[in-house]
């Protein structure tokens, strides 16, 4: 058996990962190990019923170095700490990886592989040992959009998204229930009365949000309960965004097309927006077609591109009750839907997608990638 070393399996992506591990079997595939950074010693978690001894140094090449396979949710200072010295040491296994640091190197494949499963193979075929998880919006938007690209009809994309607070951290999530619980208190004696006039109620939100005492200190001193945030990671260049950046960098990788903005790549950019959702990333799309595909082909192509995705009819009932968040959260489906042709022309087509950030968006790439790893 593969001896499969776990390193970040304590945090929010590394738990959703061992989560879904427990729920799909895999452990019963390898023999796991717990890695630490700071419980060297002390007992490893019981999952599926497996008795794994203590925890390994996660800073110990030697250690590792005894792995066929290491996973980490750690973040991208473990990799770029550990990961050169761990290859300079002469390890030859598998890296699977969820942090960015990776990710555009020539010898890394972005995982994705319910759409880009060619390229895994082609790549482990090649002696690949690098595989690292996508960006979670990018991930997501083509895990909605895959058949489209697999039948290479997408000639350019506008996505605008609407960004989750797990995207940028659990301790961002307990910060945006902590300002929306500050803003209920603040008027909560008026919410009461069915008698209170709602602009008293809406000045004292105002105040309240843009007061010093807000909660914002996860969220670079701004509010996102009750407001939005039009900006997501650093700045780079062209005006965009880091999280815009990736759209155009790694949908192209993943998809095995030339770099993005060279000849024969795929344009993907758009606007990234942080909204007071809890870890299911939006996304409006706008796509414009190669040709004038009739909506009900573009339906049907949409929906056969995997197994999680699915169309919702573009029907406002429907799209309320199946194309939010607040269905999607914690499960793998995929919902696309308000699919319809643009104003602009019967080669522009309209779309909003949904996905937990969590799942498809981090653990489950991973996840899956082990298993093409041992199966
Ligand atoms: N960068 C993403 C976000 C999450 O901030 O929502 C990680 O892919």
């Amino acid at each position: 058996m593969n001896k499969v070393g776990l390193v970040g399996w304590r945090g929010m992506v590394g738990s959703v990962l061992m989560q879904r591990m427990v729920e799909e079997g895999d452990f019963e595939h390898i023999e796991p190990l717990y890695f630490s950074t700071s419980a060297v010693g002390g007992k490893a978690p019981l999952l599926a019923g497996r008795e794994a001894g203590s925890l390994h140094d996660a800073m110990s090449i030697d250690s590792l170095k005894q792995m066929d396979i290491v996973v980490t949710c750690q973040g991208g200072d473990y990799t770029k700490e550990v990961f050169p010295r761990l290859r300079a040491a002469g390890w030859n296994g598998h890296w699977i990886d969820a942090a960015s640091t990776l990710r555009m190197k020539d010898d890394a494949v972005i995982i994705l592989d319910p759409v880009n499963r060619e390229v895994i193979d082609a790549a482990l075929a090649n002696g690949g040992r690098n595989w690292i998880g996508g960006n979670c919006t990018v991930s997501l938007m083509l895990m909605g959009l895959g058949g489209l690209f697999r039948q290479d009809l997408v000639e350019w994309v506008s996505a605008m998204t609407y960004q989750a607070a797990s995207g940028a951290g659990a301790q961002n999530m307990r910060e945006l229930l902590l300002q929306m619980g500050v803003l209920h208190d603040a008027v909560k004696s008026e919410l009461a009365d069915p008698a209170s006039a709602i602009l008293d109620i809406d000045r004292k939100v105002a105040e309240t949000m843009r007061s010093a005492d807000f909660p914002t200190s996860n969220f670079r001193h701004t509010a996102l309960a009750g407001s939005v945030i039009p900006w997501i990671d650093a700045s780079v260049e062209h005006g965009q965004s880091k999280e815009e950046w990736k759209g155009g960098a790694e949908c192209n990788k993943i998809l095995g097309r030339p770099p993005f903005r060279s000849p024969g790549s795929i344009p993907v950019d758009g606007l990234c927006v942080r909204v007071g959702a809890m870890r299911c990333h939006s996304q409006g799309l706008t796509i414009k077609l190669k040709r004038d595909v009739p909506l009900d082909e573009v339906n049907a192509i949409i929906a056969q591109g995997n197994e999680w995705v699915k169309v919702v009819a573009n029907e406002r009932e429907i799209s309320e009750r199946e194309l939010t968040p607040a269905a999607v959260t914690g499960s793998l489906s995929v919902p696309v839907g308000r699919l319809h042709k643009l104003a602009m022309g019967g080669e522009y087509l309209g779309a909003f997608t949904v996905g937990d950030q969590l799942l498809w968006g981090a653990a489950e790439p991973l996840r899956r990638m082990l298993r093409v790893l041992i199966d």
